[in-house]
């Protein structure tokens, strides 16, 4: 191993302290433990052992891709949107598979004052995408705070693609693609709105406005654990952004306090493959740890968030899970944190590859939150 990652990984383990158990697994090593040095032999050998653990034992794997009947159309535009602020696309995309067919609304807007192609960032939303709305701004969407910073940005509805309840599996795309009864390691409904987010991606690709190479996922609390996990399966993505997502999400599973693995899959059993169950008190027996989903981002950007009243998220292990995934950025020529101290409230870590800061607040995502994403896109992703 590189000195420069056994230094990190030494300081994780400082930083851990007691709270850590030993075997946290190390996001180097491949599937016999053998630890690899260098990012060909971690892509070949380390990354798809990785993913396909995430994928069997925690969120399920995906039946499809992108479906044969793909279509996607703007059904509206308007060139002067918000005040002549924007141009506005509001798009539809449709699918069908063995057990129906779906459709997905995303509400795009562009910046006019911007020159296309427009890095843009894709929010994994709460509610139907409307930005004239008061509540997309209260739920997260802070439009014109993103225009005024020239980035694009575009929403969708999460529970249009799979509905956020436990008794949703008929009306969403798992019902459409998949088989009753569902596997054990059939796909749960964060998975399932990650795929909608790679839908919106393909289409995305195909408009000249927006710079496709720079496409962000940001989401908040299930919805942060969702775009994790959607930018791990989807490389496509280059910038990741995870707000108080905690527990299963960025948060790490073995040491964490707060919600545990017990609590979530009692609550949200449909979220994740119902493999997952078995690790109910028992995270000391998953094959991978949260600080390897945040690996499997590298050596794209990564943004992490937490707030000091969200002890249910647990922001310190959130920020343990970032020191534990540096190891991987190492690989890559690429710091991670720029620091293995927990940085004061409200205090950014803009320098490294992984992005952190610590609100002060409740959990939520706040327009401050917002800023820091932008900031940390300013400096290691805008043109
Ligand atoms: C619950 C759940 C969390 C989740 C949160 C949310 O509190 O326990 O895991 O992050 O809902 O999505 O708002």
């Amino acid at each position: 191993m590189p000195i420069k990652s056994q230094l990190i990984l030494s300081a994780a383990l400082l930083l851990a302290g007691p709270l850590c158990a030993a075997d946290v697994p190390n996001p180097l090593a491949d599937a016999n433990g053998k630890v690899v040095t260098t990012p060909d032999a971690w892509k070949t050998n380390v990354r798809g052992q990785t993913l396909q653990f995430f994928r069997e034992q925690v969120y399920g794997v995906r039946p499809v891709g992108k479906p044969a009947g793909y279509q996607a159309k703007v059904l509206r535009e308007d060139p002067l949107a918000l005040g002549g602020l924007a141009t506005l696309k509001e798009i539809e995309i449709t699918f069908t598979g063995p057990n129906g067919s779906g459709k997905i609304h995303p509400v795009l807007l562009i910046p006019n004052s911007a020159k296309v192609p427009v890095p843009t960032f894709l929010l994994f939303g709460f509610v139907k995408p409307d930005p004239l709305a008061e509540a997309n701004v209260r739920g997260g969407w802070p439009v014109k705070e993103i225009l005024a910073r020239g980035y694009a940005t575009v929403a969708f509805e999460v529970s249009e693609v799979d509905p956020d309840r436990a008794d949703g599996f008929g009306d969403g795309i798992r019902a459409i693609f998949g088989k009753q009864p569902a596997a054990a390691d059939a796909w749960g409904a964060l998975s399932a709105w990650g795929w909608g987010a790679s839908r919106i991606m393909d289409y995305l690709t195909t408009d000249p406005a927006v710079d496709a190479q720079r496409v962000a996922v940001i989401g908040h609390s299930r919805c942060g654990k969702a775009a994790l996990w959607c930018a791990a399966e989807d490389e496509r993505f280059s910038y990741v952004i995870s707000n108080n997502s905690g527990c299963s999400g960025a948060a790490m599973a073995r040491s964490k306090q707060g919600e545990r693995v017990a609590n979530i899959t009692s609550h949200f059993p449909y979220w994740f493959c119902q493999n997952y169950q078995q690790y109910s008190n028992h995270e000391d027996r998953l094959p991978i740890d949260q600080h390897q989903l945040l690996g499997l981002i590298a050596p794209r950007l990564l943004y992490v968030a937490s707030a000091t009243q969200d002890d249910w998220a647990d922001g310190k292990s959130e920020f343990e899970s970032c020191v534990r995934a540096g190891p991987v950025f190492a690989l890559f020529g690429k710091t991670g944190l720029e620091s293995t101290t927990l940085p004061p409230p409200d205090k950014a870590l803009l320098d490294g590859g992984i992005g952190y800061h610590m609100r002060t607040g409740k959990h939520d995502l706040a327009v401050s939150d917002w800023q820091h994403y932008m900031d940390f896109g300013d400096k290691h992703w805008k043109r």
